[in-house]
């Protein structure tokens, strides 16, 4: 039970959350709700859950539905399917729910299959070996390696032409601050990036109609599921998604990680020389800062508890799953980088039927990249000040300057 003053004190800390300090750290605040209680109500009535075996729950509890339109309703977006970015994000597999999500995840993970992330490795060994060739003096880390490694890899996935991959780091980045921060400003910004993707995306998916290739465009236009394909607008809406998830997420993996070994100079060493290391590295490196710190979409149709947590119908639900993956009921020394861990696994990639379709090809580029990165450069270091994305639904830099000495 939340009292009053536990809710002046939620109220409080959702709003230093808020800032960019909070956003850039938001581990000390996240343990200030934590001792409220594993889930706690905000002033605004939204549950905010912070306890692992809660929102590991939450996340797999298909009786609480994504009901996107909530917060963009709540922010005074009456209108928001008339809004491109608005309406290329929230129509998408990431906010639906069965049996349309069950339709469309079905279609997609026909055409993303294991076997197409799997060929990927040689290609992904090859591509971080030049970029680390970019790195040799004093480069920017995010600008040189972290941002162009997933888009690189996204873009042959997809079939995007080489030569126009480098135009969506602004993009997308633009696209998906609506995942956020819905202030008009804000969304008039990300509706003309969304504009610009849509419709390269929808030329694109024409040409492969046209004349097919061997990429993920070509199989999502063939994909189907009996009877059923998906119409040009949901293939467009995928396409989007697959590409921003494809490395805005990832960017945010490589450059917290990164920065995350450097901060740990003795766990470096082992990964640099125990390559067996690589696998459990990256799900430390997920869980200690992880690239998406929540879920916000989620929503109770009717009066139910979840892990012992009561949700009341109608009720909104934020699963901070970066506190959750510092949860110390199940992480010993939650604030310690520790890469060969054997505890819970990380929350970072989410759960039940919205578990991240990428996780594999992330899991694929973050364990070739670290490994790479600490063995050609013994002495690899900051160089600089981080310049940090605001944000928590996506949390990463945009600049981060490293030395190889
Ligand atoms: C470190 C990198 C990544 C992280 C931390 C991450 C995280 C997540 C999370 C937490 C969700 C679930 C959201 C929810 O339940 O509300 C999700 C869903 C999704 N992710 Fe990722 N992701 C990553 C990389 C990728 C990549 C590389 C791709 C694609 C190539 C991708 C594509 C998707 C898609 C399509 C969904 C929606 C799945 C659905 O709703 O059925 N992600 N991701």
């Amino acid at each position: 039970m939340t009292t009053r003053l536990d809710h002046d004190v939620v109220g409080e800390v959702l709003a230093a959350l808020d800032t960019a300090a909070g956003k850039a750290d938001p581990y000390p605040h996240y343990a200030r709700l934590r001792s409220l209680g594993p889930a706690v109500t905000a002033p605004d009535g939204r549950l905010v859950v912070t306890g692992y075996r809660q929102c590991a729950a939450l996340v797999r509890d298909h009786r609480l539905e994504k009901r996107p339109e909530l917060l963009l309703l709540g922010a005074g977006h009456d209108n928001w399917r008339e809004r491109p970015s608005l309406r290329l994000m929230y129509t998408s597999i990431l906010v639906l729910n069965p049996p349309v999500h069950t339709r469309l995840r079905r279609l997609v993970s026909a055409a993303f299959t294991a076997r197409r992330v799997a060929e990927l490795r040689p290609a992904v060994e090859r591509i971080t070996a030049e970029l680390c060739e970019r790195l040799e003096g004093t480069a920017d880390f995010v600008t040189e390696f972290a941002f162009p490694l997933p888009v690189t890899v996204i873009g042959e996935l997809l079939g995007i032409p080489a030569a126009d991959r480098p135009m969506f780091q602004t993009l997308v980045r633009d696209w998906t601050m609506v995942l956020d921060d819905l202030r008009p400003a804000v969304v008039d910004q990300a509706d003309t990036a969304a504009v610009t993707i849509r419709d390269y995306l929808a030329e694109l998916a024409a040409a492969r109609r046209a004349e097919p290739a061997d990429d993920l465009i070509s199989a999502l236009v063939a994909a189907q599921d009996g009877t059923e394909a998906l119409d040009a607008e949901e293939l467009v809406t995928m396409a989007a998604l697959l590409l921003a998830a494809g490395f805005e997420t990832t960017t945010g993996l490589l450059a917290n990680g990164l920065l995350a070994l450097l901060a740990a100079p003795e766990q470096a060493a082992r990964l640099r020389t125990e390559p067996e290391l690589a696998a459990p590295a990256v799900e430390e490196l997920l869980r200690y800062d992880s690239p998406v710190q929540l879920v916000s979409t989620r929503s109770a149709p009717a009066d139910l508890t979840i892990a012992e947590v009561a949700f009341t119908e109608g009720q909104r639900v934020i699963g901070l799953l970066g506190a959750a993956n510092r949860d110390p009921a199940v992480f010993r020394e939650p604030d310690r980088l520790v890469l060969d861990r054997a505890e819970e696994p990380p929350l970072s990639f989410g759960g039940g039927v919205h578990y991240c379709l990428g996780a594999p090809l992330a899991r694929l580029e973050a364990q070739i990249a670290f490994p790479a990165l600490l063995s050609r450069f013994p002495g690899l270091e900051v160089a600089g000040t981080p310049v940090f994305r605001e944000g928590l639904a996506l949390h990463s830099y945009t600049s981060l300057p490293v030395t190889t000495n």
